[in-house]
């Protein structure tokens, strides 16, 4: 472990180190571009590196055409692009000048000087194109006011970082640089992910993904490509909590070949490949040494709308096809999907103008969100169904379930590995002359519902509106979905909860008028507790009880804490820890919908008034033990979690004294790899491991310190701060610690729990809660460890106890 993180630090000045002798190596070897050069796509074309391996300026793109940006010029093979200025304009003619002007801009000019691009940094002071592949300009001082690096296209450099946030695009062929039809995303906290352009960051929009546990708000992600070709995800904490970076995900390990460089780039199909190019022209010119992903036909979006995606058998290019009644929108274009020329008029089956027909796709599927999926015995059955829907336009067949789908269709594949059948709506040529047949059906109905009396009319009207109002709803739907999430300081959150689907499956969005509703208007009546940073209200929705938790105020770190609540909660499921149940963002202080706890907290019951030795002995041991295994659950893999601020209060209680941990406002999710944590000091006085406190260094052990208090809370009945008990005790740790150190235990313990526990119990668990707050971290068990004995005392029997009134120092099992 710290050969590791010794190797990462090495690693890390060894990065900075190279970008510093980058920096100096550009003015030594003075190949500074200074204010007044220019270029002309026939004349000087480009500012070339110091060695001569990138070059900043012009590229042929096309007949006559030309494109501006960084080359690997220096190669023995390809002269690839790896950068391109302006790469949505149509590529310019050779009557254009590339202009860093005398005040220190950088324009590309028609000879009429209209200008057609430029960056749009002034009092540019010089510029240069580093032997990294970097340009950069630079201000008087010499301080780097902007550089490519910062700015990417489609490829990525040795030693160039991909920070949270940036976004790569395809280009649309290896010819066209323009934007193309993919996109790469490093999200907020978490993943390198691949979608198609134009989609909201939603997993099921991703069609590759580095997969890795989502961190918390304090934590920075970047991409990194070291020169040996090792490709990957860097994670630090930042923030007030400054972690020691790790290595989050490897993408590549290195490799050990000399004179090749590494290039990632965001291929034109969609797929990121890592390169290894041959510096010296020795070897193969090109390779690719990794890619996303092998089959051609994964990233979603790549046959457009109504498309879908096969793989030709004789080698792995991916083609696009139609289903059978759509044509390509574009013939020249297959990726720009299919479409058919006519519509299915909901309600028109009914009128019989149109007769429609399936036709049916093997092995072939779509992606959509189903309007519907009912169990169904046989293709026929499920084919049937969608004829006879109106507002059914295609349905797939797997496994006994159909799922109705409406157009347009999204992200079609077609593979023999897959058994789906897929049923397409088409109308057949309608029998006879169509304008004249259709006026005749049109009367029918009009006629019978003259002659017949409103029935008739009113069913077709009926079916008409009906499916209307379907089609709203679903849009309807949509739209509050998209918008909840983007307002509210939510943007963070609304990444974190699309990575992970299962995540809205459990939990449900409600509107602020329900929630409202539920809690009388956030009546003062029905609040039944103050939460780390909010109120928590009794609500009731649909004759079920909740607990709906409201901020108080939003302001910056409460939102943060609020946020953190939400990611640490949707990853734990255990019956001891509180379940979040959905949330509400669209009110101006986000909403928390959690199971309702019946029974008030643990504090509540030790401690509020009439309420002390209400707890019977085996209860407390009960609790005790559950919240043990809670935060057991919570220390071990795959949560790792440290909950932070454990207290009575935080323990709630269902009838019968079940165990629900609440309050992850301040929890922090720590990786494998780290032990410990360095951050600012979260807690409640009396309950604060004091190691962390005085060294800012959080651990699981600060967790089982915490607990220890609360187990001592429970066997003495005491409050946790004092003012009543001398100053050396006034905090109940050092005061229980001491008491035992005297070898008086059973002075302290509360009368109802030495009266109805065994000497074995009694002292075992004050054992347990001497070892907990142990003043050294390294010395207190585990959480699982106090789990396991605590299970184990409470499994001796209760005939144990009888002996307890004669001798508790002497009885034993
Ligand atoms: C190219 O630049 C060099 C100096 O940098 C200059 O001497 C030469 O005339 C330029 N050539 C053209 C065609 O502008
Ligand atoms: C280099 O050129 C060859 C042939 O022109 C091409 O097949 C290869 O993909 C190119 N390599 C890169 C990295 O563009
Ligand atoms: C530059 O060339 C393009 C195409 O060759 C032409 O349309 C344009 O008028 C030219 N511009 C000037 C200022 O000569
Ligand atoms: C550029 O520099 C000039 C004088 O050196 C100054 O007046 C001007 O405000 C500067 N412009 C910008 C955008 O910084
Ligand atoms: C990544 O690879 C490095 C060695 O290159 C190794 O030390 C590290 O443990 C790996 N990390 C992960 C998360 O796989
Ligand atoms: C749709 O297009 C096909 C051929 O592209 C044509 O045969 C058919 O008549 C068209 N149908 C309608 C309703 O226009
Ligand atoms: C499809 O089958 C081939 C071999 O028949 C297998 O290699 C491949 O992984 C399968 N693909 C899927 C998506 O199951
Ligand atoms: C439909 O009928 C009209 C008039 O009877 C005729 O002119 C037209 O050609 C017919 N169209 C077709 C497709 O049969």
């Amino acid at each position: 472990m710290a050969n590791e993180a010794h190797f990462l630090f090495l690693f890390l000045v060894m990065l900075s180190a190279m970008h510093f002798v980058a920096a100096h190596d550009r003015r030594r070897l003075s190949n500074t571009i200074s204010r007044g050069s220019s270029l002309t796509p026939t004349g000087n074309s480009s500012w070339l590196s110091p060695s001569g391996l990138f070059a900043f300026g012009f590229f042929p793109q096309g007949h006559n055409r030309y494109g501006v940006g960084i080359i690997l010029a220096g190669l023995a093979t390809n002269k690839t692009v790896v950068w391109t200025a302006n790469r949505d304009y149509p590529p310019v003619s050779d009557n254009v000048t590339l202009r860093f002007t005398k005040d220190g801009r950088l324009v590309l000019q028609q000879q009429s000087q209209e200008i057609i691009w430029q960056i749009s940094h002034q009092n540019v002071s010089s510029a240069s194109i580093l032997d990294s592949g970097n340009f950069v300009l630079y201000d008087c001082e010499n301080k780097i006011i902007w550089q490519s690096f910062d700015e990417p296209t489609d490829t990525i450099l040795p030693g160039q970082i991909l920070s949270e946030d940036q976004e790569l695009s395809s280009r649309i062929s290896e010819s066209d640089f323009s934007t193309g039809i993919f996109r790469l995303k490093l999200q907020f906290h978490s993943n390198l992910v691949l979608y198609p352009a134009n989609t909201v960051d939603r997993s099921f929009n991703s069609y590759w993904s580095t997969n890795v546990p989502a961190g918390v708000l304090y934590d920075v992600t970047t991409l990194n490509l070291n020169p040996d070709g090792h490709l990957f995800l860097l994670r630090q904490g930042s923030f007030v909590e400054a972690t020691r970076p790790y290595i989050l995900a490897n993408l590549t390990q290195g490799f050990n070949e000399k004179q090749r460089l590494y290039v990632v780039k965001f291929d034109f199909d969609g797929i990121l490949r890592l390169y290894s190019l041959s510096l010296d022209g020795k070897g193969k010119g090109s390779s690719v040494v990794w890619e996303s992903s092998k089959n051609r036909c994964d990233p979603k979006g790549l046959c457009g709308l109504n498309g879908y995606c096969t793989l030709t058998d004789d080698d792995d290019d991916p083609k696009c096809l139609c289903p059978g009644g759509f044509n390509y929108v574009s013939p020249g274009n297959r990726n720009e999907g299919c479409e058919r020329n006519y519509t299915v008029h909901c309600g028109s089956n009914k009128e019989r103008t149109i007769q429609y027909s399936m036709t049916q796709l093997q092995h072939t599927w779509w992606e959509n969100d189903p309007d519907s999926v009912e169990q169904m015995r046989s293709k026929e059955e499920c084919e049937a169904a969608c004829l006879e829907d109106c507002e059914c336009e295609a349905a797939l067949y797997k496994d006994g379930d159909c799922k109705k789908l409406s157009l347009p269709l999204r992200y079609g594949r077609s593979s023999m590995n897959d058994s789906t059948v897929a049923f397409i709506k088409w109308a057949l040529p309608p029998p006879g002359n169509m304008t004249k047949n259709s006026k005749d059906k049109l009367v029918v109905p009009v006629l019978a519902a003259g002659s017949g009396g409103g029935l008739a009319l009113m069913l077709v009207f009926l079916v008409i509106v009906y499916c209307g109002v379907r089609q709203h709803q679903r849009v309807k739907n949509k739209k509050l979905k998209e918008n909840f999430f983007e307002r509210n300081g939510g943007i963070i959150l609304q990444q974190l909860l699309y990575q992970s689907e299962s995540i809205l499956d459990r939990a449900r969005i409600y509107t602020e008028e329900e929630l409202k509703k539920a809690t009388n208007n956030f009546n003062e009546s029905n609040v039944i507790g103050q939460g780390g940073y909010g109120v928590v209200y009794k609500g009731v929705i649909a004759d079920k009880v909740y607990a709906i938790k409201k901020s108080k105020v939003v302001d910056r770190s409460q939102v943060d804490q609020f946020v953190n609540e939400v990611i640490i909660l949707w990853q734990i499921n255990h019956p001891n820890v509180v379940k979040l149940l959905g949330c509400c963002l669209e009110t101006p202080v986000p909403l928390l919908v959690y199971e309702f706890v019946t029974n008030n907290t643990l504090f509540h019951h030790l401690h509020d008034e009439g309420l002390a030795s209400s707890i019977p002995w085996t209860m407390r041991l009960k609790i005790a033990t559950e919240t043990a295994g809670a935060l057991a659950h919570l220390h071990s893999a795959p949560v790792h979690i440290i909950h932070r601020d454990i207290k009575s209060a935080n323990i709630l209680l269902e009838d019968g004294y079940s165990v629900k941990v609440s309050d992850f406002g301040v929890s922090r999710l720590f990786s494998p790899q780290e032990t410990h944590l360095a951050t600012l000091v979260q807690g409640t006085f009396g309950y604060i491991d004091p190691e962390y406190f005085h060294s800012g260094i959080l651990t699981q052990k600060s967790d089982v310190y915490s607990f220890g208090v609360v187990l001592a809370e429970l066997l003495t009945g005491a409050k946790v701060v004092s003012f009543l008990r001398e100053e050396k005790d006034r905090n109940l740790g050092m005061y229980f610690l001491s008491k035992l150190e005297e070898d008086r235990l059973y002075t302290i313990l509360e009368p109802r729990v030495r009266n109805e526990g065994n000497a074995v119990q009694l002292e075992g668990a004050a054992e347990i809660a001497k070892k907990c707050l142990s003043i050294e971290g390294a010395k207190r068990p585990t959480m699982m460890e106090v789990a396991e004995e605590l299970a184990e005392l409470r499994e001796l029997t209760i005939d144990d106890h009888l002996c307890v009134e004669v001798d508790y120092k002497y009885c034993h099992v």
